[in-house]
């Protein structure tokens, strides 16, 4: 089966070294189809140039986060455009299997092999990642039967985007799900979506005993203070934000 692996991307400065990054661990894998979806108005052309270098079918897609949330206290990242590649999925996708790879993540070339064979939901560790370093299913007897995660929050699945697959049959069956604008909610969200329970995940990676995704994080450097040069009626702050800065 073809995975679709979605990766949401934002303009930042750290954005062609990430992609970059990404692009070449994805090189490497077979039968696999990149949706880069754009938080922004349109395909950034530089984006699309840097897709194109890889040599991996790819579609890019853009559909910006709403205005109102990015004014709040905790911005649920990633929604727009990881709704918009689920949308273009049900529009174009008959079988396969998707996984949200966010562009900052670090991927062993061994969680595709996993993850390929999906039949509803497959779930497995995430190294990295909140206060205990992991966040994984528990799992006695080949089966799940609950989850460890430093940030429990009252979810039925206290599960990183990073850290389950799901078969594009199965997420077709499903007409109705969708992912939330909702901080922190996304994952648990989307997979109650999907009316899965317990008993429909699988558990990946020799029984989630090992870690194959790091929820790596690139330290970001805020944008520079900087005075503002009055030239022409345009200042540098507004220039920036016209380049997307
Ligand atoms: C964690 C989870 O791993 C994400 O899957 C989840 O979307 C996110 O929290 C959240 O719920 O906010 P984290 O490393 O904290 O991830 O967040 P980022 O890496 O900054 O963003 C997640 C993804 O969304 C990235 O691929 C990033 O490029 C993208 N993003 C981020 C946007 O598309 N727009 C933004 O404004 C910010
Ligand atoms: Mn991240």
């Amino acid at each position: 089966p073809m995975i679709y692996f979605i990766t949401p991307s934002y303009p930042r400065r750290e954005q062609v070294a990430e992609l970059t990054r990404l692009g070449q661990t994805l090189m490497h894998v077979p039968n696999l189809h990149w949706i880069v979806a754009d938080d922004n108005r349109l395909c950034n052309a530089m984006v699309m140039e840097l897709l194109k270098k890889f040599g991996i079918p790819f579609t890019h897609i853009s559909s910006p986060m709403p205005e109102m949330y990015r004014k709040a206290s905790t911005v649920p990242r990633g929604v727009a455009n990881r709704r918009a590649a689920l949308h273009w999925i049900q529009a174009n996708v008959k079988q396969g299997v998707l996984y949200f790879g966010d562009d900052d993540n670090t991927f062993d070339l061994r969680l595709f092999n996993e993850i390929r064979s999906t039949k509803k939901v497959s779930m497995f560790p995430v190294g990295l990642i909140g206060d205990y370093g992991v966040s994984s299913p528990v799992i006695k007897d080949g089966k799940v039967i609950g989850f460890y995660d430093s940030w429990p929050a009252k979810r039925t699945f206290p599960v990183d985007m990073a850290g389950f697959a799901v078969n594009i049959d199965f997420f077709l069956k499903h007409p109705e799900a969708s992912m939330p604008y909702k901080a922190g909610y996304e994952e648990d969200h989307f997979l109650k979506s999907l009316n899965l329970t317990l008993d429909d995940i699988e558990p990946k990676a020799d029984g989630c005993t090992q870690v194959l995704v790091w929820h790596t994080q690139t330290t970001k450097r805020p944008a520079p203070t900087v005075k503002i040069h009055k030239q022409s009626g345009t200042s540098l702050k507004e220039l920036l934000h016209e380049l997307d800065y």
